[in-house]
């Protein structure tokens, strides 16, 4: 595989990105009937789009103008954006170029000046944006043609006026939005212009409005909605603009940020006579609600009090508000100081006149504590937030809730209270019950079970992230309506409890036992749970449950959770899973084995989760992934992770991978860059997705290949040690052999042809022994005679020529093989070579071994070029050390020496 291919073909793979973010950056993008051509940087508006566009964007562009010209081919729009640029003179043709336009759009400009004429065409215009532009005064009636314009936004402007017009126009107007202009007098003139219109919004935000003329709301057709949040109204101005809004159809005030430091029983009177039912009095600064102050205010049913500072709410600051069902009173209250002093009060009972408030958000306040009758007369209260309400809850006693014990209260929120402790009962007047929220709490204790009682109704006990919980088999006996229960990070005791401590909750749906370091748990912990879809056990300790190494074998607690679908085991340590761990979950649809140790995955491990959607395997330690483990589990895939694993880059570990990465529309991230080769070397940190797979296609090729290779290299390999060990006997007999072939004829003469019966090379320091032991033999058989050197060549003259034609005329020869021999560079270089030379020509029995000492074959082998194994056995022989085997020994040479000479 050569290492630049996955280069070219990353290459490659850049190149149509490219293509289109070149051909983008001066082409606008048209879909549909829709063209877009906002920051294009323009200066002219383009004249090459399809001429039946219905919207056209124009925004962040350099346009100083809309040329109506430019225009007479897209007469289809009914959208124009041309927010954003530097536009400042529209001229009246453009709408009759564009007779459809419902929305024009032109805000961030540099519009100043609006004619009588400027809008006279746009007779179908619904929207009208013009915010953020200069107009700073608007005069002869440029909307008067606007008889649909259902929204008109001049927002950002330099308006000192809310005078639109001189006479009644925009009759089907619906939003004005006038916000941050320079309004400071709302008069009843500079209001005529609506006298025909129905206003659901008049938006006069962050204006420095100081007074409201008599009469000024009523010059209004109909208000229902009027905002005035950021205006410096003080208590005086808020009353007089109630005043004024006496008898007028207003529905939605909203006076947030008004400095309304103070309510009195006079501040809304002048609501006496409407139907107000949404108030929005947050980020005020209000500290006090004089008794009374809201009586006004029957209909009421939305108000938002949050984010204040009031001290003291008392007894009958909300007398009167029957109507109320929302409240909002997060952070209502004072907070800067914790001072014991200065921690607000509420009076018992100050919430009885609210007989129809369902919701009560009193969350981020600083509460001391809960009085006994804090809450009573709450009828219809049925959500009530306490998250982070109070300083210190500590201990929530059988009395703590009784102020609510008429209230059918649904879910009630205690998050973030320093809760320290439930004791037995504190919620059994809360029956209708159905949510309980006490995460993040100060929680320690031993869960008997008595603190639920009485919640005949609950459905979801939160109680993640509180300091300690020690479950006991009754803990959740007394509330089998259960359906969610979450106890993350609750450093969880005594879980492998028996009974399982969730024994009774035949309903549960979900169950999150995570960030516990739960270490030991039981198969019957999650027994009968049939109803479970959701079971969250990250960040627990549970590797050794799974061990083939456990005492009593892998402890399988998944197993009858038939109708689970999400599994969270993620950061458990996990380093083997067993093969039937995950049977029978055949709903799975999502598992998180992320951050575990996890390598090798027994081969039917997942066979059951065919519907399996999800799946998480980040950072473990996966080298291979194959079809026989993986297949069923991708099958369904939408979502895979598997990164961070050190993956294997070979065929046989990832080719299947590489080839469904290539080819699935399962959704994997950061593919190109948190999927990388950790082996082998030569592609360590290289993508995965471009490990090139066209080696390993077809792996039937592939495998004859391997065997063939490996059988080449095994019969290598016995060849070099083969010939590194017995090469010498291979030589040998081939040279043997190719001289019987090459018709070397065996020369098998008679005994009587030769004149020696041996000749006998030894080394010249062994003369005394040869000559003690061959004389006697010869004396004792007279046919017998051995070319003895010393004696029967002349003066002991040792002629190369001669020793050839003695080797020639002996029938065998003897070596007498000792150290020395070994030593004797003559014997070393030529006699050796050429009695064996001549062994070869006639037969190999000629030769005949004598060994006076122990001498090793490789030692022989080295010095002579002679091993034991080229001979017959009884060629070879060796002297006896005990002097009584020596007729043995010349018994075995005298056979030696009548043995014909050849190899049989
Ligand atoms: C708009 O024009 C384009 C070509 O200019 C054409 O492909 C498209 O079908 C037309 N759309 C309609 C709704 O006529
Ligand atoms: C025009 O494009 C801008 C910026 O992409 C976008 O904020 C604006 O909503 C678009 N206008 C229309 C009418 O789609
Ligand atoms: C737009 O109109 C101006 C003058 O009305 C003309 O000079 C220009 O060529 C036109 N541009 C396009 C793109 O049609
Ligand atoms: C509000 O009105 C009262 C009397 O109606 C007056 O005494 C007081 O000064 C006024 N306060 C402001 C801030 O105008
Ligand atoms: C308003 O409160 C004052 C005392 O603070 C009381 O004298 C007056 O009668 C109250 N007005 C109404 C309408 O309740
Ligand atoms: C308030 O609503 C009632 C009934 O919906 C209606 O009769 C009455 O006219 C409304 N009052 C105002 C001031 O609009
Ligand atoms: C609360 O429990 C105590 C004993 O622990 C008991 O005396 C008292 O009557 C209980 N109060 C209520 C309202 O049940
Ligand atoms: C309880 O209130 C906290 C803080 O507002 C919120 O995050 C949490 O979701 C609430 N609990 C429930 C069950 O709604």
């Amino acid at each position: 595989m050569s290492q630049s291919s996955p280069y070219i073909y990353s290459f490659l793979g850049l190149l149509p990105f490219w293509i289109l973010c070149t051909s983008s950056t001066n082409k606008c993008v048209v879909r549909h009937e829709a063209a877009d051509c906002s920051h294009l940087k323009l200066t002219q508006v383009p004249d090459d789009l399809p001429a039946n566009i219905t919207v056209l964007n124009l925004t962040h562009n350099q346009l100083r103008r809309l040329p109506p010209d430019n225009f007479t081919r897209y007469s289809q729009l009914t959208t124009l954006d041309g927010g954003f640029n530097s536009i400042s003179k529209l001229e009246p043709e453009l709408c009759q170029k564009l007779p459809l336009l419902e929305i024009l759009n032109l805000e961030h400009n540099e519009l100043s000046r609006l004619s009588e004429r400027t809008f006279i065409f746009c007779v179908n215009l619904m929207e009208l944006h013009l915010r953020s532009n200069s107009i700073q005064k608007i005069e002869n009636d440029p909307f008067q043609n606007l008889k649909n314009l259902i929204k008109l936004d001049l927002s950002h402007n330099g308006l000192s006026s809310t005078k639109l017009g001189s006479q009644p126009q925009l009759e089907n107007l619906q939003e004005l939005l006038l916000s941050n202009n320079k309004i400071n007098i709302l008069r009843r003139e500079g209001l005529d212009f609506l006298g025909n219109s129905s206003l659901k919004k008049l938006e006069l935000s962050s204006n420095p409005i100081k007074e409201f003329s008599p009469g000024c709301f009523h010059a209004i057709g109909k208000l229902f909605g009027l905002s005035l949040n950021n205006a410096q109204l003080n208590p005086n101005l808020t009353e007089q603009l109630c005043l004024e809004l006496s008898n007028t159809s207003i529905q939605n005030l909203s006076l947030s940020n008004t400095q309304l430091y103070r309510t009195s029983n006079m501040t809304f009177v002048g609501l006496k006579h409407t139907n107000l039912t949404v108030l929005d009095l947050s980020h005020n600064n209000l500290n006090v609600i004089d008794n009374g102050s809201f009586v006004w205010l029957p209909h009421l049913e939305y108000f938002f009090l949050g984010y204040n500072n009031i001290e003291h709410l008392f007894s009958h600051s909300f007398y009167g508000l029957l109507s109320v069902r929302y409240l909002d009173l997060r952070r209502s209250f004072t907070k800067q100081s914790t001072a014991l002093a200065s921690r607000p009060k509420i009076d018992d009972f100050s919430f009885q006149w609210l007989k129809r408030l369902e919701y009560l958000n009193m969350g981020d306040n600083n509460f001391p504590g809960i009085k006994s009758n804090m809450f009573t007369g709450l009828i219809k209260l049925k959500h009530l937030s306490l998250s982070d309400s109070f300083t210190s809850l500590r201990t929530l006693t059988n009395e703590t809730f009784l102020s609510l014990a008429q209230s059918p209260l649904v879910t009630l929120n205690l998050t973030k209270n320093k809760i320290s402790k439930i004791e037995s009962d504190a919620f059994s007047c809360l029956g209708h019950l159905q949510v309980l929220d006490l995460g993040l709490n100060e929680i320690g204790q031993e869960l008997t079970g008595q603190e639920w009682r009485g919640l005949g109704n609950i459905i979801e006990i939160y109680l993640s992230y509180n300091k300690y919980l020690q479950l006991t088999p009754g803990s959740f006996a007394l509330v089998p309506s259960l359906q969610r229960l979450m106890l993350r990070r609750v450093a969880l005791r005594n879980v492998d409890s028996s009974p399982s401590p969730f024994h009774s909750l035949r309903h549960l749906v979900i169950l999150d036992l995570s960030n516990n370091n739960i270490a030991n748990i039981n198969d019957k912990l999650l027994e009968g749970l049939e109803k479970l879809e959701i079971l969250e056990l990250q960040h627990n300790n549970l590797a050794r449950l799974w061990k083939r190494a456990n005492p009593s074998g892998p402890v399988y607690f998944l197993k009858g959770l038939s109708r689970l679908h999400i599994l969270n085991l993620e950061s458990n340590g996990f380093d083997e899973i067993p093969a039937e761990v995950f049977k029978g979950l055949s709903e799975l649809k999502s598992i998180d084995l992320g951050l575990n140790n996890l390598n090798i995955f027994p081969l039917s491990v997942f066979d059951d989760q065919a519907s399996l959607k999800s799946l998480n395997l980040q950072k473990n330690l996966i080298t291979s992934v194959e079809k026989d483990v993986f297949g069923p589990a991708f099958r369904n895939l939408s979502n895979l992770d598997m990164s961070f694993n050190p993956f294997d880059c070979t065929c046989e570990s990832i080719a299947w991978f590489v080839n469904w990465i290539n080819s699935t529309h399962t959704n994997i991230s950061d593919l190109s860059s948190h999927y990388l080769c950790n082996t082998p070397p030569q592609y360590h940190g290289f993508p995965v997705m471009l490990f090139d797979i066209s080696a390993c296609k077809d792996s039937a090729p592939f495998e004859l290949f391997f065997i063939i290779n490996t059988s080449i290299l095994l019969i290598f390999i016995f060849t070099v040690l083969l010939i590194h060990f017995e090469g010498w006997r291979i030589s040998f007999y081939w040279n043997v052999s190719v001289h019987r072939v090459l018709g070397f004829k065996e020369i098998d003469r008679q005994p009587e042809q030769f004149e020696y019966a041996a000749y006998i090379i030894h080394a010249y320091k062994d003369r005394d022994w040869v000559w003690e032991n061959f004389s006697p033999m010869e004396e004792k058989d007279q046919t017998l005679r051995f070319c003895l050197e010393e004696r029967d060549f002349e003066a002991g003259v040792l002629e190369l020529e001669s020793i050839v034609n003695s080797i020639k005329r002996s029938r065998k020869t003897i070596f007498v093989i000792t150290q020395h021999l070994l030593k004797d560079p003559l014997c070393k270089r030529f006699k050796v070579h050429q009695a064996v030379q001549q062994a070869v020509e006639q037969n190999l029995d000629s030769i005949i071994l004598i060994f006076l000492e122990d001498i090793p074959d490789y030692k022989l082998n080295h010095a002579l070029c002679l091993r034991r194994g080229m001979f017959k056995s009884h060629c070879i022989l060796n002297w006896p050390v005990q002097k009584e085997r020596v007729n043995a020994f010349h018994h075995k040479l005298q056979v030696a020496l009548g043995s014909r000479n050849s190899i049989h």
